[in-house]
């Protein structure tokens, strides 16, 4: 006779109704409530992110840690679903946080669900996808709440280099919750619907009497043109997805693999005679570099990154005949393409992105130089501006630089020149290369000889002339070596794409170090 309670039938049916009890999150209404405000589930996030039908789910039965103040709560999944799938048949690794479920609060058990993954992420060589949506620290839970974050922290920092992790902010994301997504390597946010801060509304009135409303403190509009802690923004869940999706294309599944290269049906060598009513040789009109990006990569597909903070440098990826290729360039329509302090840690951070995943760079040049002004300098522009100067030289993937038009004093350096470690530097015909602009060098080398000269005006004009003629140009430094080549500006896909691929097995090995000391 079967023993009450082990027959299998009454075993398969305990079981699915914990899954369901899991399943089901907290409950319908809630789910109704989470759509009227513009957002999906967990669950369904899940389900639009993943090839369809590959999501491995993990910890589905874990339950909260009991104590106290958690007497008698409920937590269905722990308030976070978490596994695996495909994208583009790539393996992932994936936590949703579920605001239905304590409002998605992140208390132990929680925060072990989200540890586990990450954990199986980096043994595995594989992404790790965020979807936060949380009220942050669970507060029945205390300190225990705490340490949770403190353990995602950790593997965000110990794992950041070596699997790409990118967070997709979907709902709250308050107080230590945001430095989580701020570790990782991309940060995408849905307008409207989502916000990161430290200290919320109600705290900041009651300690500097500001009244703000929480999109205007930490919506994706602040933090996409603001305070540069934001990658992209879009409109509503399903675009974020679709913008993860889309990033992962340039990315390896990990820093021991490249990039994944695609077929490219835009030809290698399709001229670019477009650009010659692009870049004007006058260095006083600005021309969209977006547009030059555009006619040189594949299929003019750029995924620009930060596009509305420190607009004066542009950064993002593309393909190059089908295989990924970081992109920095100047903007000369936004405070004439100079570097300031934003600009530097944009790049900055975008290079060591880059460098961290194979992903070779490419360095457009049309440069005045740093910023001049004393709000820079005592905001450290010397600090920032290191940034660049470092990441550049640390960085060992291959490097080209391109000089399409100024480029002037210690920004040439800033800019990834030969000394700095750019593996091929080529430049075109409208490039000049010195220290600083005719005018101004004329002012200070020929001081004395304007200001002694009977009419001024003219001997300064002829000495800029002068100047211009002999330095305004790209053969002196390509004649000493520092400019590999100058060409055709309608010949650039192909010879970039040449160059590329010439380097592509490119390795360079760096003295031994713990690691090195960015100035930060
Ligand atoms: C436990 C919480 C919770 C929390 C909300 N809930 N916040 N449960 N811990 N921190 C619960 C609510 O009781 C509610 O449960 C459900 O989640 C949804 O919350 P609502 O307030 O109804 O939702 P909404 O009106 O949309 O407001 C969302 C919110 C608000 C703005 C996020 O809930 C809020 O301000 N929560 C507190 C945020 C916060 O201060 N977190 C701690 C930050 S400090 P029911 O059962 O009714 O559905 C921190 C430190 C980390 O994170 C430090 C790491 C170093």
């Amino acid at each position: 006779m079967t023993q009450p309670g082990f027959e299998l039938q009454e075993l398969i049916a305990k079981m699915e109704q914990r899954r369901a009890y899991a399943l089901a999150g907290g409950g319908p209404e809630r789910a109704k409530k989470q759509h009227e405000g513009g957002k999906l589930t967990a669950r369904e996030r899940i389900e639009k992110l993943l090839d369809p039908g590959s999501f491995l789910e993990m910890s589905t039965l874990v339950q909260h840690a009991r104590n106290r103040l958690m007497d008698g709560v409920e937590s269905p999944g722990e308030g976070v679903v978490t596994g695996s799938g495909t994208i583009d048949g790539r393996q992932v690794f994936i936590f949703s946080q579920d605001f239905t479920v304590l409002g998605g609060s992140l208390g132990k058990r929680n925060a072990m669900k989200v540890t586990k993954i990450m954990d199986l992420a980096a043994k595995t060589g594989c992404p790790v996808i965020g979807l936060n949506d949380s009220a942050g620290a669970r507060i029945q839970e205390g300190v225990d709440s705490l340490s949770g974050y403190g353990e995602i922290f950790y593997r965000n920092s110990v794992y950041s280099g070596a699997v790409p992790q990118i967070s997709a902010i979907l709902g709250p994301c308050a107080g230590g919750a945001v430095y989580s997504p701020a570790i990782t390597d991309f940060v995408l946010m849905s307008r409207g619907s989502s916000y990161m801060f430290i200290t919320g509304p109600e705290v900041i009135k009651s300690v500097t009497r500001e009244e703000v409303t929480f999109d205007q403190l930490g919506g994706a509009d602040v933090h996409t043109r603001k305070s540069g802690v934001a990658h992209l923004a879009y409109d509503g869940d399903e675009a974020v997805l679709a913008g993860i999706r889309k990033l992962l294309t340039y990315l390896p599944q990990n820093a021991r693999e490249k990039p994944p290269v695609r077929d490219c049906t835009d030809p290698a060598d399709r001229r670019n005679d477009k650009l010659l009513s692009v870049v004007t040789p006058d260095q006083r009109k600005p021309y969209p570099m977006i547009d030059v990006i555009k006619e040189l990569v594949d299929d003019g597909d750029f995924l620009e990154l930060q596009p509305d903070w420190a607009k004066n440098i542009i950064v993002g990826f593309a393909h190059l005949n089908g295989a990924p290729v970081g992109i920095v360039a100047n903007n000369p329509k936004s405070m004439g393409g100079s570097l300031n302090i934003d600009a530097s840690d944009k790049a900055a951070r975008f290079i060591r992105t880059c460098d961290c995943y194979n992903i070779p760079i490419l360095t457009l040049v049309d440069v005045s130089g740093f910023l001049p002004g004393v709000q820079q300098e005592h905001a450290g522009i010397i600090r920032h501006g290191a940034k660049m100067l470092y990441a550049y030289a640390e960085a060992t993937v291959p490097k080209v630089t391109l000089i399409v038009r100024k480029s002037y004093g210690g920004a040439y350096l800033a800019m990834n020149s030969r000394d700095m470690g750019a593996d091929v530097v080529y430049a075109w015909p409208t490039a000049t290369v010195a220290v600083m602009g005719a005018e101004g060098a004329a002012n200070i080398v020929y001081r004395k000889e304007i200001k002694e000269s009977e009419n001024p005006a003219a001997a300064r004009a002829q000495k800029v002339a002068e100047y211009k003629e002999t330095f305004d140009n790209p053969y002196i430094a390509a004649a000493k070596g520092y400019i590999d080549d100058v060409i055709a500006i309608e010949d650039t896909r192909r010879v970039l794409v040449q160059t590329f691929e010439m380097l592509k097995d490119k390795v360079e090995e760096r003295p031994y170090k713990k690691h090195g000391n960015i100035p930060l």
